[in-house]
């Protein structure tokens, strides 16, 4: 079934960019989905991937334009990563792999005013966590059901790469705790298909990473 809950949520992701053309930084970008469209959004985007297969199946999708896609493989826990340069930065289902204060690096790269957008994984933690949990079993069929419909109806749907996956994650109340200590005003909001979006925007007049 073509129905991704990660690609649902690209449009919320895409309202988040900043204006104006800049440097994106996607982080665990899987096949590339994201990163085209901050591409064909203007930005200039980098997207960064420990799978060799997910890359290379993100460089032979080419890149729509008119902003330009690059990609290499990096570890986003060691890589060198230049302050204050990029406009944003998301990490869509990808930030669960690694240890939540890797988000301090994310923090340090980026320009002041740029935007992080996590699209995080996270164990429901309150009672209206698991509220929202059981009302998703039956959305999530209808929107499966709806978009496998339209695929028919369009001669089928692309073909979805399956990107390396790792279904340990945090607890919700951790990540709102984590984000508040590492990223002051950010916001954690629950989304409806097993999803968070955090955002942080970085003040511009942020200290520099010293
Ligand atoms: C569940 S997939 C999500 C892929 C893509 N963002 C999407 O939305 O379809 C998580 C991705 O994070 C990548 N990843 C895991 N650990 C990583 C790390 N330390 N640095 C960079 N990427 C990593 C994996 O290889 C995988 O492609």
């Amino acid at each position: 079934m073509p129905f991704d809950h990660n690609h649902h949520y690209h449009p919320a992701l895409l309202r988040l960019l900043p204006p104006g053309p800049g440097r994106a930084l996607d982080v665990g970008c899987g096949d590339g989905r994201f990163a085209r469209k901050l591409a064909a959004a203007g930005m200039t985007v980098e997207g960064i991937d420990l799978s060799d297969e997910m890359l290379a199946r993100a460089a032979s999708a080419g890149s729509p334009g008119p902003g330009t896609v690059e990609y290499r493989r990096a570890d986003v826990t060691a890589e060198p990563l230049a302050p204050e340069s990029y406009a944003y930065i998301s990490c869509l289902a990808s930030l669960h792999h690694v240890p939540f204060e890797t988000v301090t690096r994310l923090r340090d790269a980026l320009a002041p005013g740029g935007v992080l957008a996590v699209l995080g994984c996270a164990r429901p933690s309150r009672p209206s966590d698991y509220a929202r949990e059981l009302a998703a079993v039956p959305a999530n069929a209808l929107a499966r059901l709806l978009v496998f419909a339209g695929d028919r109806l369009n001669g089928g749907a692309d073909p979805v790469a399956k990107a390396p996956v790792r279904m340990d994650f945090p607890p919700l109340t951790d990540v709102r705790r984590d984000s508040a200590r590492l990223l002051p005003g950010s916001t954690v909001r629950p989304l409806l298909f097993w999803r968070y979006l955090l955002v942080w925007r970085k003040p511009t007049d942020h200290p520099a990473a010293g």
